[in-house]
C-alpha cells in the first residue's frame, strides 16, 4: 500500500511539473512567503533571495538546503506532533523549486511576480501598549556576556500581557535574549552597581523575584496569547532584559525593543516555567556532567498535581547537546507528545505551540530525555580536544530545560484553536543536517580552521567555492598531528562559502560565512 501511494505521488508530482515552474508565478511566492523574512538585505541570513537575480545567484544552494529540509530552520519532527504556524515547506514547493533548478530557472511573466518584500524594522503588532528601549549598549566582551536591562514598565494598574515581541538591536551581536517581568527593587539595585548600561548576571536576572515572560533566539517571531489568555504583570514593575552577547565583540552597539501589548481586562493567567529540568529531583539521573570524548544521555521527570493546559513548550541545551524530546505519561499509559527534536541545533532552538490548547491531566507523568555529544564528531563541540562539561549558564557549560506555557485547565480549553489553517504535507521528516567536518570560527573574518577526526595526517587539497558552485580559491596543505587545517579567507566577499577538503579518496565539506 505504501508502495502504491509513493507511485501515485510520484506520478502526480511529474505531471504537476509538466512545465517546468517559473521565478515569477511559482517559485517567488515560495521563497517570499517562507524564506525572506530572514534572508533579506538587513536581515538575519547572511544573503538575500529577494529579486529574481540574487536568488539565481544561490540556485543550487537553495534546491540543496530545501531538499534537505535544513532550510528552512525548523528542528522539530513533525512525524512526532505537529504545531501551530509550522514554518517549513510541503513536499511539493520542495518539488518546485527543484524543478525549477533543473529547468534552468525560468523567470517567466515578471507582471504575475509578487511584490518585493521589504525590511520589517518595526514590530508586528499593531497598537502595542509599551515600546521599551534599553539604552545604547556598546559590546566589548572576550567571553559570553549576559547582561541584564531593567527597563520600567510605567504601568499604574496593574496589566495582563496578551502579546510579546522582541526587535533585536543588533543581529551581528544578539545572540538570544529572555525577558522577565519583575516588581521588586532588586534588579534596579543590580543595576546601580554597574556602572555600565543595565548589570552582567548569568543564569537567572539576580532577583529571585522574577518571571519569564517570553524567549527570543534568531528568526523569532512575536508571540500571541490565544485569546481570553495572559501573563500578569503587576503594576510599577520592571521588563528585565537579559541579553546574551557572544565572546569576540569589539565595541558594537546594540540596542534592543521589548513591544508589549496588554490589556487591564483580566485573562486567565499564564506562567513560563522549565517543568521539566536539570536539577534535583527533576534529574533522574544526574549530576548534569558529560566526561570528555563521552556520549551521554540524560532522563528527567515530573508528576503533575493537577490538570493544566498547555499551550506551547521551549526545549533548551546547549552547543554539545545533541537531541532532545518531551512527553507526557498519563495515569491511563497514554502518551501526551510534546515535542522530539532528533538533532538538536543550538542556533536554531525556539518555541512550538500546539495547533489546539493541549490538555495535561494531573498525575501525568511529564518525561523529557537529553543526549550530549561531546566528542569530536559533533561539529557543535566548542572545545577541541574535547573538555568535561558539567551544568551551567556559560554557552560552553551544558543545560537541559523543557519550558512549558500553560495555565490551569478548566472544561472546553482542549477545543481552543492557536491555528486552524491546513497543515503542509511533509512526508520526510525535517531534519537539520549535521556535517561532521567543523568549520571555526563561523563566522569567520581572517582565517578558518577547518577539522574532521576521519582527517588523517598527511597531504590534502583544499577549494573554497560560493553557493553557485563556482570555485573562487583553492590551495594544499600538509596534516600534522593536530589534524586542522588552516584556511585563509580573508579575500573573500561577505556571504556562504562552501569549503571541500580532499585527502585520498575522501571528500570533506562544509559551510563557511563570511563576516
Ligand atoms: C529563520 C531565518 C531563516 C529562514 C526562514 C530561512 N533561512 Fe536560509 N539561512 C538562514 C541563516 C541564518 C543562514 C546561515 C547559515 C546558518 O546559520 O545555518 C541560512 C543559510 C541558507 C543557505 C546556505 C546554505 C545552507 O544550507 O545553510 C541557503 C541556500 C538558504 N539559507 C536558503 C533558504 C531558503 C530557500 C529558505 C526558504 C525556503 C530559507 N533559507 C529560509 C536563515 C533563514
Amino acid at each position: 500500500m505504501k508502495k502504491f501511494i509513493l507511485v501515485l505521488s510520484i506520478l502526480f508530482a511529474s505531471r504537476a511539473f509538466a512545465q517546468t515552474p517559473n521565478w515569477s508565478e511559482h517559485v517567488a511566492p515560495i521563497l517570499y512567503k517562507n524564506c525572506t523574512n530572514c534572508h533579506i538585505e538587513g536581515g538575519i541570513a547572511p544573503f538575500s533571495l529577494v529579486g529574481y537575480e540574487k536568488a539565481v545567484a544561490y540556485a543550487g544552494g537553495i534546491k540543496n538546503a530545501t531538499a534537505s529540509r535544513s532550510m528552512p530552520p525548523w528542528p522539530a519532527d513533525l512525524q512526532y506532533q505537529r504545531y501551530a504556524h509550522e514554518r517549513v515547506l510541503s513536499n511539493e514547493e520542495i518539488g518546485a523549486i527543484a524543478a525549477w533548478v533543473d529547468g534552468g530557472t525560468p523567470k517567466g511573466d515578471t507582471t504575475k511576480a509578487p511584490a518585493k518584500p521589504v525590511l520589517k524594522k518595526g514590530g508586528s503588532i499593531t497598537n502595542p501598549t509599551r515600546n521599551l528601549k534599553m539604552p545604547d549598549y556598546s559590546v566589548k566582551t572576550t567571553t559570553d556576556e549576559y547582561r541584564c536591562f531593567v527597563l520600567p514598565t510605567g504601568f499604574t494598574k496593574d496589566q495582563f500581557l496578551t502579546a510579546i515581541e522582541v526587535i533585536p538591536g543588533n543581529l551581528r551581536v544578539v545572540h538570544h535574549a529572555l525577558i522577565f517581568h519583575d516588581t521588586t527593587a532588586k534588579p534596579s539595585q543590580l543595576d546601580a552597581a554597574d556602572p555600565k548600561p543595565g548589570y552582567l548576571s548569568f543564569g537567572g536576572t539576580g532577583s529571585s523575584s522574577s518571571d519569564l515572560i517570553g524567549i527570543w533566539v534568531p528568526g523569532s517571531e512575536p508571540y500571541f496569547f490565544p485569546t481570553g489568555f495572559g501573563i500578569k504583570l503587576p503594576k510599577n514593575g520592571n521588563i528585565v532584559l537579559q541579553i546574551h552577547y557572544p565572546g569576540g565583540v569589539n565595541n558594537v552597539v546594540d540596542s534592543t525593543r521589548v513591544i508589549l501589548k496588554t490589556t487591564t481586562i483580566p485573562q486567565r493567567p499564564v506562567a513560563i516555567q522549565p517543568a521539566l529540568n536539570h536539577n534535583a529531583p527533576n534529574l533522574q539521573n544526574g549530576p548534569l556532567y558529560i566526561p570528555a570524548n563521552q556520549v551521554k544521555s540524560f532522563n528527567n521527570k515530573y508528576d503533575l498535581p493537577v490538570d493544566v493546559s498547555v499551550f506551547t513548550v521551549g526545549p533548551h541545551m546547549h552547543l554539545i547537546g545533541s537531541s532532545i524530546k518531551a512527553f507526557g505519561v498519563t495515569t491511563n499509559k497514554d502518551t501526551i507528545r510534546f515535542v522530539d527534536i532528533p538533532k538538536w541545533d543550538f542556533h536554531w532552538q525556539r518555541s512550538y505551540t500546539f495547533r489546539n490548547v493541549l490538555k495535561v491531566p494531573g498525575g501525568t507523568s511529564l518525561r523529557g530525555q537529553a543526549s550530549y555529544n561531546n566528542t569530536s564528531s559533533n561539529p557543535f563541540n566548542p572545545s577541541n580536544p574535547p573538555q568535561a562539561v558539567s551544568l551551567g549558564e556559560g554557552t560552553n557549560d551544558e543545560m537541559f530545560l523543557v519550558y512549558f506555557w500553560y495555565t490551569l485547565y478548566q472544561p472546553g480549553d482542549e477545543n481552543i484553536v492557536i491555528d486552524n489553517a491546513g497543515l503542509k504535507n511533509v512526508s520526510k521528516t525535517s531534519v537539520l543536517k549535521t556535517e561532521t567536518t567543523r568549520i571555526y570560527p563561523n563566522p569567520s573574518s581572517d582565517f578558518a580552521w577547518v577539522s574532521d577526526v576521519r582527517f588523517a595526517e598527511g597531504p590534502l587539497q583544499w577549494s573554497i567555492t560560493d553557493m553557485t558552485g563556482k570555485m573562487i580559491q583553492h590551495g594544499s596543505d600538509v596534516l600534522q598531528s593536530g589534524k586542522h587545517c588552516k584556511i585563509n579567507v580573508s579575500e573573500l566577499t561577505t556571504g556562504a562559502y562552501q569549503i571541500s577538503i580532499q585527502q585520498g579518496n575522501t571528500n570533506y565539506s562544509g559551510r563557511l560565512l563570511k563576516q
